[in-house]
């Protein structure tokens, strides 16, 4: 699919400036809230990172949890986050999260995306969800992390969405340091949107609102 493909080649282009998002100034208290809550929730648990990225949160996870599986469509990330120092054992892997498809003996007792959820295309996401809980334990830990749209009003400004098209996914055009851009689907999903695409699939729901974030935990039904 060609969105998916235009996803995956703008993160490899963007992976040696990726990191400075979290160098903003105006999210470091959330970051640092999201942090707490991260190390607090996977305490113990073996952990699949999806769309792991750099590692930056990989690493923070493995400060408290018993593994850490990263796993990334990219290389380049992914080689970024070998340099990194863990708390716990980690493992990378090159794999499309679409795909999921991961050996039955390494079902992992909670899973994490930051950034990902909003990618995914409205269409897609229950699919995904659905193939992403098989990977996992049962009753298995559930956590997503994602941007809230902020427009700017006494703050700095998201990204323009630059159209919104007819499953109602909304897109942004993004440029990287080389100068070339790119237009991704960029969703900022309400809490209520969440929980009606859960209903029947997670239990212990809950919802985190921050200035910049939000973050989602449930339990796989
Ligand atoms: C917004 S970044 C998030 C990275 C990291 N989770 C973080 O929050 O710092 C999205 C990541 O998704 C990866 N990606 C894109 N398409 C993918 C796919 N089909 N399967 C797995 N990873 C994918 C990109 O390479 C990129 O590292």
């Amino acid at each position: 699919m060609e969105h998916r493909r235009v996803l995956v080649e703008y993160y490899d282009k963007r992976t040696p400036e990726f990191d400075r998002i979290y160098e903003i100034p105006e999210r470091q208290k959330d970051i640092a809230t999201l942090k707490d809550l991260v190390r607090k929730i996977f305490a113990g648990h073996d952990v699949l990172d999806v769309a792991c990225g750099t590692g930056y949160w990989a690493e923070v996870i493995s400060q408290s949890a018993k593994s850490v599986t990263g796993i990334d469509i990219n290389s380049a990330p992914m080689d970024e986050a070998r340099k990194r120092t863990y708390g716990c054992p980690i493992s990378f892997r090159v794999g499309d999260a679409f795909e999921m498809q991961l050996p039955a003996k390494e079902r992992f007792t909670a899973a994490f995306a930051s950034g990902w959820w909003s990618h995914i295309p409205k269409s897609e996401l229950k699919t995904f969800l659905l193939k992403l809980h098989r990977a996992l334990q049962p009753h298995a830990l559930v956590v997503f992390c994602d941007n809230i749209f902020v427009d700017g009003l006494g703050g700095p400004a998201s990204t323009p969405i630059s159209r919104r098209d007819a499953e109602g996914n909304t897109w942004q055009k993004r440029k990287v340091s080389s100068g070339e851009t790119f237009e991704i689907i960029k969703n900022f999903p309400t809490k209520e949107e969440v929980e009606q695409l859960l209903a029947g699939v997670a239990v212990e729901i809950r919802w985190t609102a921050l200035q910049y974030f939000w973050l989602l935990e449930y339990r796989v039904k």
